[in-house]
Parts: structure tokens; C-alpha cells; sequence
């Protein structure tokens, strides 16, 4: 099992391992004396994996109830937030008891807002099931829902106490949500330039690709990079006022695309997107070698993802500014410098439309 440890305004461990499901009710017990654990999921995960959870919390003396949601972005709304809430509050949830998100990043960040807001705050454990929620939003406490204004518009920072990240669990993912987390997974890869043995973490994509199944060592030591990779940056940054909008390269772009599309194009696609717009768009304004968008693009190619969109400069701009990046007159975007090394760039709002051109352009 490996184990990473976040030390940022709450301490707490990030477990990694194939049996963590079943051990959850043990681990739990140790971080919490509670009495009533909640588990939050949509309709998708219940019927995979509500009843081992719920098996293991029993064992371990919980009294167990369950809120189970439809699966989708579209879920992401106030009405599930106040549904959630109306819920813990009907069966008597204290502080002291658990709220558990079981499933991806819908379910986390709803879940996260909850247990932040439920009665100022009460205890949260992620248990991720897609490798996008392992590697991204289970980790670092961001917790959101999204409004009609625009995606994760409302929430908190809110970390929890503990992330069990059970890897069996992804090999049941739809090969596509399995793809976005390896957008993610790329993204990282881009950032910053962590080694696995003597390879860096983009290097070490390539020769073998990353597979759900079998569930192998190979994709367990890239979520904990990933995750290392992700605790670093929160632990500097908690609050997101410098360092951490790193791990928003591709995303500026890439939320646009996915609003846009009313969220038919899945937020890994229009990262992918985001992330060769935003560095054609670096290399165009001398920031960046052409090498280091070849090599991009050829590592996303080569997991599937989309690399171009039909939606034009204007369309793009428009959302961009209404996103919550956007600070004053200027709008940070995520220039990659190199392969693993990116720099965060102030871009006027009246040259945005130019820079996302730069980066839509094909010559
Ligand atoms: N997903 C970006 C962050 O956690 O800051």
C-alpha cells in the first residue's frame, strides 16, 4: 500500500492499494468515533460497490444510510446539494459522523460542499472510483457544485480526513472515463517533471500505455506520482493564489469547451483540447519549443483523446471571461515552458480572443 500524507490546513493520509473498499469500515474507525456514516453516490457506482462499502462500515459498528443520486454533471446542481443536506439532517448526522463520497468527481465535490457546509462542517472521507477523481478531484479539498451562471461557481475548500483510492475499482470504468483521467494523468506529466525510476512521469506514458485491467503497478505508482505531484503543490498553495492554478493548465480552455458543448464533450476531452490550444497558443508567443507541442500532441493522440474543436475563437472568449480565473482585467492561463515545467500567464482580457486564436490556428 502506498500512503501520502497532505499536510495542509487538516493532515491527512491518502491511501492507495486493491482492497481498500473492503478495509474502509476498519480505516475509518481509526480516523472517527462516530456513530452514522453516510454514503453519497450515484445510481451508476451503488450498483457496483454500495453494499461492500456498506458490509465493511457495519462491521466496524457504523449504523449505515445511504443517498444515492443520477449519475452525470448534470447532477451537479443546487437541487442535489439542498437534497443532500435536507437528507443528513433528517437522520440526525452530528459532527462527529461520516459523510463518504463514493464514486468520481461529481460525487466528491457535491459530497465535499456538503460535509463543509452541513453544520459548518462535518467529517469527510473520498473514496474515488474514477482514475480522473484519483488523481485530481479527491485530492487538495476543492469541493463545488456548478449554477446555471457556470461550472464549480459555488463551494468551499474543504479537505477530507482521509482518501482511500481502491485501484480494483477503476477496472469497471467505461473505457472513455477512463480516458479523461489519463488526460489528467498527462496534464501532470506537462506540469511538472517527477521521475518514476529514472523516467520522467510524461516519459514513462509512452512505452506502455496505462490499462484499467489488469489493475498493474504500473498505473498504481502513476496515480501516486500524480497524487505526489498534486499534495506538493497543495501543501504550498492550499487556497489556490499562486502555484496551484498549475493544475488548472488545459483547463481555462478546456471548461469553455465543455460549457459550449452543454457538457457533451467530458471534461477529460476538453482538457485535452485546452492543454494543445494553450500551448500552441505558448508556442506562438515564443514561450514554448514546437517540440513540446509535437510531443503533446502525439501523447494524446496516442491515448485516444481529441486534440482540435469546431468551436471558434469568439465562442471560447466569451465563456473564458465569465469563468472564476478570471481576476480583474486579466485572466491567468498555463503556459508550458518545456515538458514539465509551466508558468502561469496573465493575459489581458481585451488579447485573450487573439491568444485563443493563436492557439486554435493550425498552419
Ligand atoms: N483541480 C484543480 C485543483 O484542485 O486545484
Amino acid at each position: 500500500m502506498k500512503t501520502i500524507t497532505v499536510k495542509a490546513s487538516k493532515t491527512y493520509d491518502i491511501l492507495i492499494d486493491t482492497s481498500l473498499l473492503d478495509e474502509a469500515g476498519s480505516i475509518i474507525r481509526k480516523t472517527s468515533a462516530g456513530h452514522t456514516a453516510a454514503i453519497v453516490t450515484d445510481d451508476i457506482v451503488a450498483t457496483l460497490y454500495e453494499k461492500r462499502l456498506k458490509d465493511s462500515l457495519e462491521k466496524n459498528g457504523y449504523r449505515v444510510v445511504s443517498f444515492v443520486f443520477p449519475h452525470g454533471e448534470s447532477s451537479k446542481n443546487t437541487d442535489t446539494f439542498l437534497s443532500l443536506i435536507s437528507f443528513l439532517a433528517q437522520e440526525k448526522l452530528s459532527r462527529s459522523d461520516i459523510v463518504i463520497a463514493l464514486g468520481g468527481g461529481v460525487t466528491g465535490d457535491i459530497t465535499g460542499f456538503a460535509a463543509s457546509s452541513y453544520l459548518r462542517g462535518c467529517r469527510f472521507v473520498q473514496i474515488p472510483t474514477t482514475l480522473l477523481a484519483a488523481v485530481d478531484s479527491s485530492v487538495g479539498g476543492k469541493t463545488a457544485v456548478n449554477i446555471p451562471a457556470g461550472k464549480n461557481l459555488i463551494g468551499s475548500f474543504y479537505q477530507p480526513d482521509v482518501v482511500l483510492c481502491d485501484t480494483s475499482l477503476l477496472s469497471t470504468l467505461p473505457a472513455d472515463v477512463f480516458k479523461d483521467g489519463c488526460a489528467e494523468v498527462i496534464k501532470y506529466g506537462i506540469i511538472a517533471d517527477y521521475k518514476i525510476a529514472d523516467r520522467s512521469l510524461f516519459e514513462s506514458l509512452a512505452p506502455t500505455l496505462l490499462v484499467q485491467t489488469p489493475i498493474n503497478t504500473q498505473l498504481e505508482e502513476v496515480i501516486a506520482k500524480c497524487v505526489e505531484i498534486k499534495r506538493d503543490i497543495v501543501m504550498k498553495d492550499e487556497f489556490d493564489n499562486a502555484d496551484r492554478k498549475l493544475l488548472n493548465f488545459g483547463h481555462t480552455v478546456g471548461h469553455a469547451i465543455e460549457s459550449l458543448s452543454e457538457y457533451g464533450i467530458s471534461h477529460g476531452q476538453a482538457v485535452a483540447v485546452g492543454m494543445v490550444i494553450e500551448s500552441r497558443a505558448a508556442v506562438r508567443l515564443g514561450l514554448c519549443k514546437e517540440q513540446c507541442l509535437q510531443d503533446i500532441l502525439q501523447m494524446l493522440t496516442l491515448y485516444g483523446l481529441p486534440v482540435s474543436t469546431t468551436f471558434k475563437a469568439d465562442e471560447i472568449t466569451r465563456i473564458c471571461l465569465s469563468d472564476k480565473k478570471r481576476d480583474g482585467k486579466s485572466l491567468t492561463m498555463i503556459s508550458p515552458l518545456e515538458i514539465g515545467k509551466c508558468v502561469l500567464k496573465e493575459i489581458p482580457v481585451n488579447e485573450l480572443e487573439n491568444v485563443i486564436r493563436l492557439g486554435l490556428e493550425e498552419v
